[in-house]
Parts: C-alpha cells; structure tokens; sequence
C-alpha cells in the first residue's frame, strides 16, 4: 500500500456545489475502489492525502494530476504505509475556516489565511499537524498497550472528527442549495446530490 499527498491550487473559483460534487465523486469513486484519504480545502488550495493498493494510487494520482479544476499540483510525498491512516474515511473533509480549532500541537501559530499554496509549500510540521487531525492514532508497538483513558480519548476524538466532518458536508449542501436558489435555478442534479449528502450524514 502507499499513501501521497499533494498540495493544488483551483484553476478557476469554486462554488459550494462544484466543492460538493467533488466530494461526493471522490467518496463514490473511492469506496468502490477501497480508498482513503483526506482532503482540505480554503483560499483557493487543495492539500489531500489518498492512500491505497500502488496501482490503484498511482492511477488515481495520473487522473487527478490532469484534472482541469486544479492547477500547480506539487508532491508533497509519496511512501509505502504498512496500514492506513485514514481507514475511517472515503474522503474525510473539511473546509479551513478561521472557526477551526487552530490551537492544538502544532498549528498554535497557524492561522486559516495561512492554508495556502507558498505556506504549505514551505512549512512541512504545519501540513503535518493538519494531516494528523484525520489520521488514526497509531501506538507504537514497542510501547505496547494503551491504558483503558487513553483508548476512550481516542474513542471520542475519532468520533468527534466524524461529527465535525458530517457538519462540514452538511453546511456545503446547504450552502449549494442557497446558491441555486439564489440564482433561482435548482438543478435535479443538485438535488440528488443533496439526497446522497442527507443519506451519508444520517447517524449510523
Ligand atoms: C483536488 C481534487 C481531488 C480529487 N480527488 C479524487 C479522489 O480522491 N478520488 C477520485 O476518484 N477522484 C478524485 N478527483 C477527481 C478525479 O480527478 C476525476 O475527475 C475522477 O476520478 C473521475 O471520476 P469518474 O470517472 O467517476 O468521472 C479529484 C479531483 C480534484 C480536483
């Protein structure tokens, strides 16, 4: 298996509905295909990891990279992973926003206006913390097992980020369907893609 991340920036504005249809499609897509990753998205500038089977990865890598909604795809890594990191999620997402809780290790002088394509670019430990808020824990095995507190932290944490990324999708359909409506043009297509955001947001 192999992960890589990447950093881009949106080759044209993206609207709320563009953001979600391509969330929605890299879910679809990668569920079929048993991948996972994460996907950041403000101020114009992707940072997503994916992770899989090499060949499948590598693939994906070779349709995104010729993508026409992003430009200035630069490698951030590509490695070989033993496990995944992000086995929870077909796309784990969030939008940067200066609501984000920011003041956790490593992004304590990260700032939102920061999430963009000369910052990430230069600063490796930022683009590392923010990939680790969807990251699983992983324990070394050498320390060997957790106490029964730290598991529960993990418990919640891990089912905080599910919450946090349910509103983050929730808040982009509802955002699309103020823009359709803004516009007064409310397309069947929004429509089913807002029915396919209701379905993967209802608790399980
Ligand atoms: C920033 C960005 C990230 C993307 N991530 C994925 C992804 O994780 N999985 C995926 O299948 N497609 C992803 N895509 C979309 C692909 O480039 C491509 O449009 C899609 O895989 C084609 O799917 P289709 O054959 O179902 O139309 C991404 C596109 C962009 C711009």
């Amino acid at each position: 298996m192999i992960q890589v991340s990447y950093v881009s920036t949106v080759a044209n504005p993206i609207s709320a509905e563009q953001l979600l249809a391509l969330l929605m499609q890299c879910r679809k897509n990668n569920a079929a295909q048993d991948v996972t990753g994460m996907l950041l998205y403000g101020n114009g500038t992707f940072l997503q990891a994916i992770e899989g089977d090499e060949q499948v990865i590598d693939d994906l890598v070779e349709t995104i990279w010729a993508d026409p909604r992003h430009e200035k795809i630069k490698l951030l890594s590509r490695r070989s992973i033993s496990r995944r990191e992000y086995a929870d999620w077909s796309m784990a997402f969030e939008r940067i926003s200066d609501e984000g809780n920011w003041k956790v290790e490593g992004l304590k002088s990260f700032a939102a206006s920061d999430f963009n394509y000369d910052y990430l670019v230069g600063h490796e430990p930022v683009v590392t913390a923010l990939m680790d808020r969807y990251r699983e824990p992983h324990f070394d095995q050498l320390i060997g097992e957790i106490n029964a507190k730290d598991k529960v932290i993990e418990h919640l944490k891990a089912a905080l980020a599910q919450v946090h990324d349910r509103a983050q999708v929730t808040r982009l359909a509802l955002e699309s369907l103020t823009e359709a409506a803004r516009r007064g043009e409310c397309s069947d297509a929004l429509l089913d893609m807002c029915n396919t955001t209701i379905a993967s947001v209802r608790p399980k």
